[in-house]
């Protein structure tokens, strides 16, 4: 629902007067005093023309020096459409700081009809930041009716006009997983979110293949858990993407699968979640799935030389007469057999199939699943960071670098082996819930059944059930889905 927009505009001092606001930064230097950032030029013109010293204004709120601080200043000048500057503190500078500063200013400026003017970067990766945190920043989600929804338009003085286009592609894609994350769940049935990945392969041009109903047989752990639904039943969605013009050589590219968890409601299941309230947010158990259909919008724009699958694992978790029980054995793609202990624990059995199919048919160089799977891993990490599981400590660490980077944070995990007994079953190949020995840790564990179905490939796991959500606007974040996953995925895609 967010249509703020970024569009680039020359550095000039009449495109930044023709704008309602004009957004401007500083820092504070060596000798610990503050100094005015971007281009030394434009700013004294506009000193010039509003008539105002801009440190004078900035050492006057005392600032503490602060990424993301913002002064709003009112001013006037004959001929000239602004009425404000914003002045944004930068803080240390780094990419983090940098978003920090563009969110808050974008935060300013949410649900507001105003043209903002902005010189505040230096440098590709400085601007890809501040573009994308100025359209999160500005992201806004609600059914109201009481009154219409503005959108800022974002003026950012730059010639680099394909850095400008990335980072407008990669804030589309996040705002379009933070809109199905948001999408309430009577809206959002899994027939509806393999509907919205069919308008959005159309839209970008990726291929994508809806199963349902009898095609699922196979998909034991799918059906288990989306048939508590049966109207419309749970979906298996396959979306492929290949660069233009490379149907000759596929065999010659690299192959991402990624699948993702697509509960698009879970109330526990039979194991009805308790306290009662922690229901609420779980409209935002799609969000694995979300993102990596928003992902792949992203990489249809960017067209890597790679070639990408994603499996939406859709259903939800209801509490009905067609509920599975604690205690039923379930049999999943490629033959395991599992022991559902706690329903609850109903994102491992969605994936499971999802991998297994993925090991069966798609012969991944890399295979990577998100889920918001354990609320163990925000007692673990918290909200800033997802929890990454791989045996592959080289791509774990290029994942860190990738999730520095791009504000998509992660922490490699280990995937403990002394804790494997936790997954046996007296009458199942696995117990799902895995907590035989009770070790009490209920990520590591989790991710340790999901292991039981990736074969040999290269594997990567990210709980994300910390980060999908945030619980109040902070920074990039708007209270609700955060579209966590997209910036990661699609930087690393693109790094291959
Ligand atoms: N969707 C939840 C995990 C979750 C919790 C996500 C909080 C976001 C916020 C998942 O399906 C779940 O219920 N997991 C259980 C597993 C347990 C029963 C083994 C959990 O973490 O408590
Ligand atoms: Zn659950
Ligand atoms: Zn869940």
């Amino acid at each position: 629902m967010n249509d703020a927009i970024a569009q680039s505009a020359p550095l000039t001092i009449e495109s930044a007067m023709r704008s309602h606001a004009i957004a401007l930064s500083f820092s504070k230097n060596d000798k610990d005093e503050f100094v005015m950032e971007g281009p030394s030029e434009l700013v004294s013109k506009i000193e010039k023309l509003f008539e105002v010293n801009l440190l004078d204004e900035v050492t006057f709120f005392s600032p503490t020096g602060k990424a993301g601080e913002l002064f709003e200043i009112p001013v006037s000048a004959t001929d000239s459409e602004t009425d404000r500057i914003f002045l944004v503190g930068l803080g240390d500078k780094s990419l983090s700081s940098i978003r920090h500063a563009g969110a808050a200013v974008g935060r300013k400026v949410r649900g507001k009809s105003i043209q903002v003017f902005s010189a505040c970067n230096d440098g590709v990766d400085e601007l890809h930041a501040f573009v994308v945190s100025l359209t999160l920043g500005s992201y806004l989600w609600n059914q109201k009716t009481d009154k219409d929804v503005k959108s800022p338009l974002f003026l950012v003085a730059t010639n680099d006009q394909e850095t400008l286009d990335d980072a407008v592609v990669i804030a589309k894609s996040i705002c379009t997983a933070r809109d199905l994350v948001h999408t309430p769940a009577n809206i959002k049935n899994p027939a509806w979110l393999a509907d919205q990945a069919v308008q959005l392969g159309k839209e970008f041009g990726f291929d994508v293949k809806v199963l349902a109903g009898k095609e699922l047989a196979q998909f034991g752990g799918l059906r288990a858990v989306g048939n508590s639904s049966p109207k419309p039943g749970p979906r298996f969605v396959e979306l492929s993407y290949l660069p233009r013009n490379s149907k000759k050589n596929v065999n010659a590219l690299e192959h991402v699968v990624l699948v993702g968890k697509g509960i698009t409601f879970d109330t526990g299941g039979v194991s009805l979640k308790r306290p009662y309230d922690t229901m609420i947010a779980m409209k935002s158990d799609m969000a694995g799935a979300a993102a990596i259909l928003a992902m792949v919008c992203a990489i249809a724009q960017l067209q890597p030389k790679v070639r990408v699958s994603a499996l939406l694992m859709l259903a939800e978790n209801a509490l009905s007469g067609t509920s599975q029980r604690p205690s039923d054995v379930i049999t999943h793609f490629g033959g395991t057999t599992v022991e559902v202990i706690n329903t609850d624990a109903e994102g491992r059995l969605v994936l499971a199939d999802g991998l297994a199919y993925a090991d069966a048919n798609l012969d991944p160089d890399y295979l990577v699943d998100i889920a918001t799977l354990t609320g163990a891993a925000t007692l673990g990490l918290g909200r800033q960071y997802a929890a990454m599981y791989t045996r592959d400590n080289k791509l774990a660490k290029k994942l860190e670098a990738i999730g520095e980077e791009s504000g998509d944070k992660v922490w490699h995990m280990p995937l403990i082996d002394d804790y494997q007994d936790s997954l046996e079953s007296d009458i199942a190949d696995f117990n799902h819930t895995a907590d035989k020995g009770k070790y009490s840790a209920g990520s590591v564990t989790a991710a340790l059944f999901l292991e039981k179905f990736v074969g040999e490939r290269r594997w990567v796991h990210l709980d994300i059930a910390g980060t999908a959500r945030s619980e109040v606007d902070a920074g990039e974040n708007p209270k609700g889905g955060t579209g966590f996953g997209v910036r990661l995925l699609t930087d690393w895609i693109m790094s291959l």
